[in-house]
């Protein structure tokens, strides 16, 4: 992972590529938040699926972005699978990734395309509960404050440098389903500020910590100059 990443104000949009597996409403709260106006770099471009029948690949396709499936299985290895991937996203210029609900470990083909650019959205306070069932760890280790981390992606399971949390109640009542509910109204909110702040302001990573640094005139690039706090 690169020690330091400057955003370009003065190149062109941001394109981002999503890969999701499912339900896609992270992808679905990327898109409003793009239709409102709330980046003023980060532009979708594509969504890419690897299982065809995802509902989240019907709603990209709904909003007009273009949406693909690729199956793994149809490629001898995960590198080949990736290059697949990095072939049909070159090719409408595409310079970052979000993982959406993407369940597939992200391998050296992406990152080595992608260096410091694919985040990820997992329903916890990391680096606690990483992985499957986040909400059910969090319910079954007896959290009080549970929450959602947006996050660069690294080759480790839910591992990369830190970009934003966000914090709910536990609730003594509470289900798996209840608290990712809970869990999930922050993340729509949260992997858009986390996306808007890291495609619009400078920063570095200071061994695991990832420092937005003060924002200059010349890589202040949004109209509407709404940093994050
Ligand atoms: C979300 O809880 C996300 O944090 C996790 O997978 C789930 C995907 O949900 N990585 P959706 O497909 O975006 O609705």
């Amino acid at each position: 992972m690169t020690n330091a990443v400057q955003p370009d104000a003065t190149s062109s949009p941001v394109r981002v590529g999503i890969l999701l597996s499912g339900r896609g409403s992270n992808l679905e709260a990327l898109l409003r938040h793009a239709r409102a106006g709330t980046f003023a770099r980060a532009q979708f471009a594509a969504a890419l699926s690897d299982i065809p029948t995802a509902p989240g690949l019907a709603a990209a396709a709904r909003a007009g972005l273009p949406a693909s499936a690729l199956e793994p299985s149809a490629f001898p290895s995960r590198v080949a699978y990736e290059t697949e991937i990095v072939r049909r996203f070159d090719e409408l210029g595409i310079e970052w990734l979000c993982l959406a609900g993407y369940m597939r470990i992200v391998g050296k083909t992406l990152l080595a395309r992608y260096p410091s650019r694919i985040l990820n959205i997992h329903p916890s306070l990391l680096p606690a509960f990483p992985g499957l069932h986040a909400q059910q760890q969090a319910l079954d280790h007896g959290v009080r404050v549970a929450g959602c981390t947006v996050h660069l992606v690294d080759s480790g399971m839910d591992t990369g440098p830190i970009i934003a949390q966000a914090t709910v109640p536990v609730l003594d009542n509470d289900t798996e389903e209840t608290l990712s509910a809970r869990i999930l109204v922050q993340e729509h909110k949260l992997y858009a500020d986390g996306l808007k702040r890291i495609t619009e302001q400078p920063w570095e990573l200071q061994g695991r910590r990832l420092i937005f640094l003060p924002t200059t005139n010349s890589s202040s690039p949004s109209p509407k100059g709404n940093p994050i706090p």
